[in-house]
C-alpha cells in the first residue's frame, strides 16, 4: 500500500511536467449528493442513477478522444472498451495488463504515463473517473477544464467527486435545470469550469 502511494506521488510530480504535452486535460463527471451534501459519483462500483441525456453528453465530449480511467471505473463499464476512444486504464496490479479483463485497454502505471500515451499530438485528454483518479488529477493541478453534470438527487454513495475550489475554478457556462426523459425523470444541469487564472 505504502509503496503504491509513494509511486503514485512520484507519478504526479512527473505528470505536472508532462501536462504541457497535452493542450487540454479535462475531467468529466456527474454528481448527485448524499444526505450530508457530499457530491456522490458512485456506489458499490456503479452509478446510482440513469440520466440518458448525461450519457449522450459524455459521449459527445469524449468520442474521438483519448480517455483515462482507473481500474475501478474500467471494470464498472457495461461494455469495454468504450468505442471510438483510446481507453487508457491505470493499474498497479502486476500482470493485469495481460489478463482478459484488460482486453481493449492500454494499461499504464501512472497518470504521467497516461498523459504521455494519450496525447502525443496535443489533443484533449478526458479523465473519466473514478473517485481516486479525479482526486489525483485535481491534486496535481493537471486539469484545464471540468465538465460537471449536477443531478438533482439525494442518494447514498461511497465514491465522491473532488472538491472544486471556488478560488481556483469558475463556472464559465451553466445550463438551466432540465428534466430527464429517462425513467427516473431526474432534473440535471451541465456546468463547465475553467481555472480562474485563465479567465472566462
Ligand atoms: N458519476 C460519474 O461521473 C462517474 C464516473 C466514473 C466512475 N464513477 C464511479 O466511481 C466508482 C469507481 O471509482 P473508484 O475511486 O472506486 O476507482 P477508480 O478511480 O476508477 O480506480 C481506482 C483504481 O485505479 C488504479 N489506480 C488509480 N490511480 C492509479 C495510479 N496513479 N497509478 C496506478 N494505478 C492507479 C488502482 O487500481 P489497481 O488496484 O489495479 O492498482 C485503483 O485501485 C464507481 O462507482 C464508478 O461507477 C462515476
Amino acid at each position: 500500500m505504502s509503496t503504491s502511494a509513494t509511486s503514485r506521488h512520484s507519478a504526479l510530480t512527473l505528470a505536472q511536467n508532462d501536462v504541457e504535452a497535452a493542450v487540454e486535460v479535462a475531467l468529466i463527471w456527474a454528481q448527485a449528493r448524499d444526505g450530508a451534501g457530499r457530491p456522490v459519483i458512485g456506489v458499490r462500483g456503479d452509478i446510482p442513477w440513469r440520466v440518458p441525456e448525461d450519457f449522450k453528453h459524455f459521449q459527445a465530449h469524449t468520442r474521438g478522444h483519448p480517455i483515462v480511467m482507473g481500474m475501478g471505473t474500467w471494470l464498472s463499464l457495461p461494455k469495454r472498451p468504450l468505442p471510438d476512444r483510446t481507453n487508457i486504464v491505470l493499474s498497479d496490479v502486476p500482470g493485469w495488463a495481460d489478463s482478459d479483463e484488460a482486453a481493449g485497454a492500454i494499461v499504464v502505471g501512472s497518470l504521467a504515463e497516461a498523459l504521455a500515451v494519450a496525447a502525443p499530438g496535443g489533443e484533449t485528454t478526458w479523465i473519466v473517473g473514478g473517485g481516486q483518479v479525479y482526486a489525483q488529477a485535481m491534486a496535481a493541478g493537471l486539469a484545464t477544464r471540468l465538465e460537471v453534470t449536477e443531478i438533482d438527487l439525494v442518494v447514498d454513495g461511497d465514491t465522491f467527486a473532488p472538491p472544486v475550489d471556488p478560488t481556483a475554478w469558475q463556472a464559465t457556462a451553466t445550463t438551466d435545470w432540465r428534466t430527464s426523459a429517462g425513467e427516473q425523470a431526474l432534473r440535471y444541469r451541465f456546468i463547465t469550469y475553467r481555472p480562474t487564472q485563465l479567465g472566462g
